[in-house]
């Protein structure tokens, strides 16, 4: 810009000097061409300051919805606690409703390849109706998601007893899990999220694992749509941890529907065969040539009913899969790609493993929020976590956490569209 003004003012200083020589009355014009050269200065002037104005304006200029986080008390019948709710919304229009009982998802509103929004998870519309039997709907899953055989386990020589509630299994923390307990939550909102960050404090043999558990769950919605759940404990006695989260996904929005024609691919080459009981038996099964191929996109329903004795003990899929290792810290784990709305959901994790479990258990004794009832295959979940019955199995990742150490872990649920 300076090096412009320099060049027409020595082009007008030329003419001027033209001028000069070829007019008689030199003086009116030296007056005029030098009023002219400074009013072009003042001009320059006034059209940078305009200009900074107005970028300062448009800097601060609110074109789109910012990350927002409305919080509620929505009863207070479950005295000493009260119901918290929470709604966090991004720019693009995703909404998530949480809530403190169990850290449950309630709702994830998320827009179809039309731009019509709709809930993806199961569960229930009104609140309070979480605080009764349901399967781990949108919830927290801990101390120890998925199964430990008999319910016991040792650790440095002391064995441990579990409620067994699945069988003869202990299944996802017991009778009074962290799905079912009330959690502190403060709502947080930025520049390019917002959030809930939920704790617990689970007591010494809470459910019968050692330990003062300090556990702090955190729930953020990004502005490039990501859901990331992030996980964070510490203990005082040496203990075992495996913590997941337990929403059922139904992308069509309507759970009168089955997912079965979701396509889902999965990053992982081995699922971890199991006993009649669903305890893994040790072996590591290669998934080619068999049902839990997912490792090119296929349907959930291409294979579910194969004959094949795995899927008959899970009634459908209900396994953990063996992730691929990766060198990034967050490794893709599937993508679901529901054709007929167009949404789609990629899920990250640092955790070993993720189980599948498409909903063999539902059985249309629970409400739906879209009307009718949850019947078999109406929602599936991706639960990361470490392996099943881990603390009893030593080939397995470790699922011990030691006092002084600090637990963290990573899953991000990415939601988009394909418009094809
Ligand atoms: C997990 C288990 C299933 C079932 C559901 C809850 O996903 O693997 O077997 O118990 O939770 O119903």
């Amino acid at each position: 810009m300076e090096n412009c003004v320099k060049e027409k003012e020595g082009k007008k200083r030329i003419y001027l000097k033209k001028l000069i020589s070829e007019t008689p009355n030199k003086l009116d014009i030296i007056n005029y061409l030098n009023h002219s050269l400074n009013l072009d200065y003042t001009m320059h002037y006034f059209k940078v300051a305009i200009l900074f104005v107005l970028l300062l304006w448009l800097s601060s200029c609110d074109f789109n919805k910012k990350p927002s986080v409305k919080a509620a008390v929505i009863s207070t019948s479950t005295e000493p606690y009260k119901m918290e709710h929470f709604t966090i919304e991004n720019s693009s229009g995703i909404t998530i409703e949480i809530l403190n009982l169990g850290g449950i998802i309630q709702s994830i509103r998320t827009p179809d390849k039309n731009g019509a929004i709709k809930d993806i998870v199961l569960g229930f519309t009104d609140a309070e109706k979480y605080s009764g039997e349901h399967p781990y709907f949108g919830a927290i899953v801990g101390r120890f998601s998925n199964r430990i055989a008999e319910g016991k386990f040792n650790l440095e020589g002391k064995t441990y007893t579990l409620a067994t509630n699945n069988g003869p299994n202990h299944l996802h923390g017991g009778i009074k899990g962290f799905d079912k307990v009330f959690w502190s939550a403060s709502p947080f909102s930025n520049k390019n999220s917002s959030g809930v960050t939920l704790s617990y404090m689970s007591k010494d043999m809470e459910e019968g694992y050692p330990g003062n558990l300090a556990v702090v769950v955190t729930y953020t919605l990004t502005e490039d749509n990501i859901l990331k759940v992030h996980y964070q404990a510490q203990t005082d006695k040496i203990t075992v941890l495996n913590l997941t989260q337990h929403s059922y996904f139904n992308l069509s929005g309507d759970f009168s529907k089955q997912i079965l024609d979701h396509q889902l691919q999965l990053n992982a080459d081995q699922f971890l065969q199991t006993d009649a009981n669903q305890i893994p038996n040790g072996t590591y099964q290669d998934v080619a040539n068999s049902p839990f191929d997912f490792r090119t996109p296929k349907t959930i329903g291409q294979d579910i009913a194969a004959e094949n004795e795995h899927l008959k003990i899970g009634k459908g899929y209900d396994h953990c899969w063996v992730i691929n290792k990766q060198e990034a810290a967050m490794v893709k784990t599937a993508t679901v790609y529901h054709p007929k709305s167009g949404r789609v959901m990629e899920v990250f994790t640092d955790q070993p493993g993720v189980q599948l479990y498409t909903g063999n258990f539902l059985d249309n004794t629970l409400p739906s929020k879209t009307g009718g009832t949850y019947g078999p295959q109406s929602g599936f979940c991706l639960e990361t976590q470490h392996f099943p019955d881990a603390p009893n199995q030593s080939s397995f990742p470790s699922t011990v956490l030691n006092p002084g150490e600090t637990f963290t872990s990573e899953t991000w649920f990415k939601f988009s569209v394909n418009n094809n």
